[in-house]
């Protein structure tokens, strides 16, 4: 069963807000009701993911203060979205609207201006669900975060490419994940890596879209990070090889991601392929740990971008840390950081394509800002 809409109640409050502070003809002298307006938000951030140690969670504190103070305000068409947001139950046991989210997603109307929540109850969802970009404004709501629902498919590269294979594909902006697992059920391919054998379990798309607490499951290829601003807190991402992909600019906080490889693994490829292209990956506040001989990336394109900061590396990290898969690529076209991380696979300095982050060159990669959050990231909703 679904609660009372006590966020929704808050939220309207707050919306209402941010709409009189963006409409333009509404007074301006406002500085002072709209600090304390932001300042009454429900952010709860402390020991939510307990297993980083305090030490590690010092980019905490500054996307907390970041998150009540929101100076530009969210993007007007967002705001108006979040206005009166719309609920469908999706349920097994037939006491929601409709059993499958395919047909809770088929329900939402083309050029769709409304926050819509798709609640899920748990179970096994055996479909491949594609969100499409008419459809923006889109969150899929696990119920029940102790049992959460698993939308799992099994298709590969093979079949439909890559891009296709996803269990779940999104295109539109604006979405939200919360407690639910995005699975490809495809077998673990055998050897290092075999043509046709990656299957994703999810691909975003879309612009400026959150996760959280979701788990990702796979091999090669798991999460397709395709493009956007996104932001994964409090996730899973479980695979083999490049199990973390795309050409996103995402900001991974207190996540964990782990290899279920035998042999060779490798985190993330990114795919950045000049200097005028805004993407990159951000690790902050994760944990990596798992099986297989690890890299944390390997080379890909050649002006990947990825950080990692206040991370726990776990053992089975390869102290070179990054592989080198490409002759043409170096440390001088990638840029792959490394701040302030700790265990027993953080970097003996050593690594030929690291680059070690000094507080002012690690600053960029920490917090929202880096995904611009300030117009687009909210609380997560409570139903
Ligand atoms: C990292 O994750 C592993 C596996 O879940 C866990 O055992 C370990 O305590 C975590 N370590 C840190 C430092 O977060
Ligand atoms: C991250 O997710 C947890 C729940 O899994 C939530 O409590 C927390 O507020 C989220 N953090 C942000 C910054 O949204
Ligand atoms: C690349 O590595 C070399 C050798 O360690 C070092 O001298 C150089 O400064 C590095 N370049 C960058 C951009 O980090």
């Amino acid at each position: 069963m679904i609660g009372k809409l006590t966020y929704m109640a808050a939220q309207a409050t707050f919306l209402t807000t941010i709409l009189i502070l963006i409409i333009p003809n509404v007074i301006a002298d406002t500085k002072a009701e709209e600090n304390s307006a932001y300042i009454t938000m429900p952010v709860h951030l402390s020991n939510e993911f307990s297993t980083v140690p305090a030490g590690l969670q010092a980019a905490d504190s500054s996307l907390t203060s970041q998150l009540i103070s929101v100076p530009g305000g969210i993007d007007p068409p967002l705001a108006e979205a979040e206005k009166a947001p719309k609920i469908i139950k999706v349920s097994q046991d037939g006491s929601g609207e409709f059993k499958t989210i395919t047909d809770a997603v088929k329900s939402i109307p083309s050029g769709n201006k409304v926050r819509t929540i798709i609640a899920i109850g748990p179970g096994e969802y055996k479909e491949k669900v594609h969100v499409d970009r008419f459809k923006p404004f889109v969150t899929f709501y696990g119920t029940q975060p102790g049992n959460m629902p698993k939308i799992v498919y099994g298709d590969t590269a093979k079949k439909l490419g890559t891009f296709n294979s996803a269990t779940v594909i999104v295109e539109s902006d604006y979405f939200v994940a919360v407690n639910i697992i995005f699975a490809n059920s495809a077998p673990l391919p055998i050897g290092k890596e075999l043509t046709g054998e990656q299957a994703v379990a999810m691909r975003i798309s879309g612009n400026k879209a959150a996760f959280h607490n979701c788990r990702f499951i796979g091999f090669q290829d798991t999460l397709c990070d395709d493009k956007g601003l996104h932001f994964f807190n409090n996730s899973y991402v479980e695979g083999t090889v490049d199990f973390v992909f795309g050409t996103g600019k995402s900001l991974y906080l207190k996540s964990e991601l782990r290899s279920v490889a035998k042999g060779f693994a490798a985190v993330a490829a990114q795919g950045r392929q000049s200097e005028s292209e805004d993407n990159g990956f951000t690790f902050v506040s994760c944990n990596l740990t798992g099986t297989g001989d690890i890299y944390l990336a390997r080379t890909w394109k050649a002006r990947a971008k990825i950080v990692f900061a206040y991370t726990y590396l776990g053992n089975n990290i390869n102290p070179a840390g990054w592989f080198n898969n490409k002759a043409s690529l170096s440390n001088e076209t990638v840029f792959y950081g490394e701040y302030k991380c700790i265990g027993p696979g953080a970097s003996n300095g050593k690594r030929a394509l690291a680059k070690m982050l000094t507080d002012a060159e690690a600053k960029p990669y920490l917090d929202k800002t880096y995904i611009n959050g300030d117009t687009w990231l909210l609380p997560i909703p409570k139903i």
